[in-house]
């Protein structure tokens, strides 16, 4: 089956492909995503930190919503996600769950949340389920972190392990490079079959070359999701800032900007000033 024959999982939120209403799941849990990978077709998955953008990824059919510590850079300014505490992540994503009907609502356990024992990995997993309201965890690195992995899945907490290029690590990573070029092909392969072995429920890849990403797919039974990692995976992720064209500067080879949304709210705001300046706004309908 070539790519283009893949259905969607279950059509979009306005049930194109001709999936009946009553087939849609209430709601997207982990094994709607086995079943995807199981029967050959793709998911997508895209950052959301806020009410609005979760409603309207969860309303177009999205069927996974990451709060992801790029938040830090996103949407708090910092220069890396290294800054985002726990706390800041729990808010984030108490805002995206509480306005999502059908999406699976993943959040990153953010730096410095789960690095020290399984025991601190559980205790962070649990204050996200619990005050973040989040169906799942994602969490950063190889298979050093397989024994913090099995303890939060043990603790009923859906894990997404997330290898390759992982943002907390950049600066031990000499920055934004791709992972698994050559011979480090071997530890991204390695380090997701480990992990996908401790219990993960899916693997992202985030620029790993094509061909690994698709040998990883092959390899692990889980779903895949990749960012910057080929076309091969189950599932793909992007950051919806850059999806939509909100963020200035030089993207990403990864990126593709579906929208110019940049333009579109500059339009507006520039519309309203006017406007106000000209004193044509407010007009009777909008005054008491
Ligand atoms: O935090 C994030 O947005 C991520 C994606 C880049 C996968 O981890």
């Amino acid at each position: 089956m070539n790519s283009a024959e893949i259905p969607a999982p279950y059509g979009t939120g306005s049930q194109q492909g001709g999936t009946p209403s009553s087939a849609l799941p209430a709601r997207i849990r982990v094994h709607h995503l086995q079943a995807a990978k199981d029967e050959g077709r793709r998911f997508a998955m895209l950052t959301a930190y806020d009410q609005y953008a979760a409603q309207i990824f969860d309303e177009a059919g999205i069927e996974v919503l990451l709060v992801g510590d790029s938040a830090a850079n996103n949407v708090l300014g910092h220069a890396t996600t290294l800054p985002i505490t726990l706390d800041e992540m729990i808010l984030f994503s108490r805002a995206v769950a509480g306005a999502s009907k059908r999406s699976l609502v993943v959040a990153d356990l953010p730096f410095g949340s789960y690095e020290v024992s399984p025991a601190q990995g559980v205790e962070s997993s649990v204050r996200l389920m619990k005050e973040g309201l989040v169906h799942a965890v994602k969490m950063e690195g190889g298979k050093h972190h397989a024994e913090t992995v099995r303890a939060i899945v043990q603790a009923g907490i859906p894990v997404m392990a997330h290898v390759g290029f992982t943002p907390q690590s950049e600066h031990s990573l000499g920055g934004y490079r791709v992972q698994g070029r050559g011979e480090a092909a071997r530890t991204v392969i390695d380090d997701a079959v480990a992990l996908a072995e401790a219990g993960a429920f899916c693997v992202l890849m985030e620029m790993v070359p094509a061909d690994v990403a698709a040998e990883v797919d092959r390899l692990v039974a889980v779903p895949t999701i990749g960012i910057g990692a080929g076309s091969a995976t189950t599932g793909q992720v992007l950051v919806w800032q850059d999806m939509a064209g909100l963020r200035l500067g030089k993207q990403a080879r990864f990126v593709k900007k579906f929208a110019d949304v940049r333009t579109v709210l500059s339009d507006a705001a520039r519309a309203y000033a006017d406007e106000v300046r000209e004193g044509t706004f407010p007009g009777p309908e909008h005054s008491f």
